[in-house]
């Protein structure tokens, strides 16, 4: 074998071995070889088994081939080989034989397909699932809640994702749990799957839509039954706050159907029923985001936040055009997230920054900065390209501190 020959086999047979040992990494956050629902499982089996399939007729025909080459190669003194030019019987079965393995891969795999695509049991869990550029809308229609960005679901029950996409396609997929499949314009698909294990995971937009495709993100987090029964309890309240005494006392008049209030949530204990959101404390470090601020954006550190005063402030702001609060009657925007709980959710901005006050300030300010065409406009008054009359560096932390008590 000359260097050159070696050369050309060594930089596969090495990128072959690096491919094969980051699969082999089950611990991978994102990897899609540890399935945590029978849909993963149902994927992972047809996948190994039709590699198991190649690689036996991989490793015979190979081994033919180089039997062969070696056996038969040209030596001195050998008489012409046999020609074979039109044998019949050769040509037939050197197409039926493909035909047949290919067939052999078609059924489980058209079957693995149609079982997956089909609508779930009518007793499961129906989450509509919305693509926004570049967010996640997240319903869930048998218990009026509307969210963004972050989705719960009971482990050991069935949930069915009605996928939709509010402007151009978009691919729902959570490596660990499922496959993926498209948001497609005017239609409707479908996918379900059980998760088997409590824990958070990362969901990922795998379809390119856009300038922020790579910031459309959001989490799973796959909770006990009793979790996510208070989790479904607590968002379909009201926003904590929303119906202070003094907007009471100056209608004058009581609302004709109470609506229940939100209590605060000061621990989040996943153990403890009561709770309704997955601990930040128990986040898996590879769920917090990381993205890095962008370098240009400052906000005056001097400035404290008030939250009455930003929630006196957002019932006429421009955020009530595009973003819903339940229980502030002015606020019933859908261009945007459902901002009802936004405090209790553990990112903002489609799953890229940590919910923070230091991230939602500057979200606030100048979101077009902060994410790569926003939809979202700048807020800030001293922001260069700004509207005059925008907001103050005091004035956004007096919103952020009102959404951030939104728990
Ligand atoms: Cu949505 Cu890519």
């Amino acid at each position: 074998m000359t260097r050159d020959l070696r050369m050309r086999w060594l930089t596969p047979a090495l990128a072959l071995l690096i491919v094969l040992s980051l699969s082999a990494c089950s611990f991978a956050p994102n990897t899609i070889f540890g399935a945590h629902s029978e849909f993963g499982h149902s994927v992972d089996t047809l996948t190994r088994r039709l590699l198991y399939a190649g690689l036996t007729v991989f490793v015979l025909i190979e081994g033919l081939l180089v039997y062969i080459l070696v056996k038969f190669s040209d030596r001195e003194g050998n008489r012409e080989a046999k020609q074979i030019h039109g044998n019949t019987t050769l040509e037939v079965s050197w197409t039926i034989v493909p035909a047949v393995i290919l067939a052999f891969i078609a059924v489980p795999t058209i079957k693995t397909i149609f079982e997956t695509q089909a609508k779930a049991v009518p007793s499961a869990l129906q989450v509509e699932v919305i693509g926004h550029q570049w967010w996640w809308e997240f319903r869930y229609p048998q218990y009026g809640v509307t969210t963004a960005n972050e989705l719960y679901l009971p482990v050991g029950r069935t949930a069915n994702f009605a996928l939709t996409t509010k402007d151009v396609l978009h691919s729902f997929w959570i490596p660990q749990l499922n496959g993926k499949r498209d948001l497609i314009s005017n239609h409707t698909n479908y996918i379900w799957f059980t998760p088997d294990s409590a824990f958070a995971w990362n969901g990922f937009c795998a379809e390119y839509c856009g300038t922020s495709h790579a910031n459309m993100r959001f989490k799973v987090f796959t909770v006990t039954p009793a979790e996510f029964d208070a989790y479904i309890a607590h968002q379909k309240t009201l926003a904590v706050g929303s119906t202070p005494p003094a907007a009471a006392a100056d209608t004058g008049k009581k609302s004709a159907t109470p609506v229940p209030q939100a209590a605060p949530v000061p621990v989040m204990n996943v153990s403890d029923t009561s709770s309704a959101t997955y601990p930040r404390s128990k986040l898996p470090e590879w769920v917090i985001p990381k993205t890095p601020l962008p370098v240009n954006l400052t906000f005056d550190q001097n400035v404290t936040g008030d939250a009455a005063r930003g929630a006196a402030m957002f019932k006429g702001a421009p955020c009530i055009a595009c973003h819903t609060i339940k229980g502030v009657p002015t606020a019933a925007g859908i261009i945007g997230p459902n901002l009802t709980h936004v405090g209790s959710r553990t990112t903002i901005a489609g799953g890229i920054y940590p919910n923070d006050l230091k991230h939602l300030r500057l979200w606030i300010k100048n979101a077009p900065e902060m994410k790569a065409g926003s939809l979202m406009p700048l807020f800030g008054k001293n922001e260069k390209g700004a509207t005059p009359g925008l907001y103050t560096d005091q004035q956004i932390a007096d919103l952020a501190a009102y959404l951030s008590s939104l728990k």
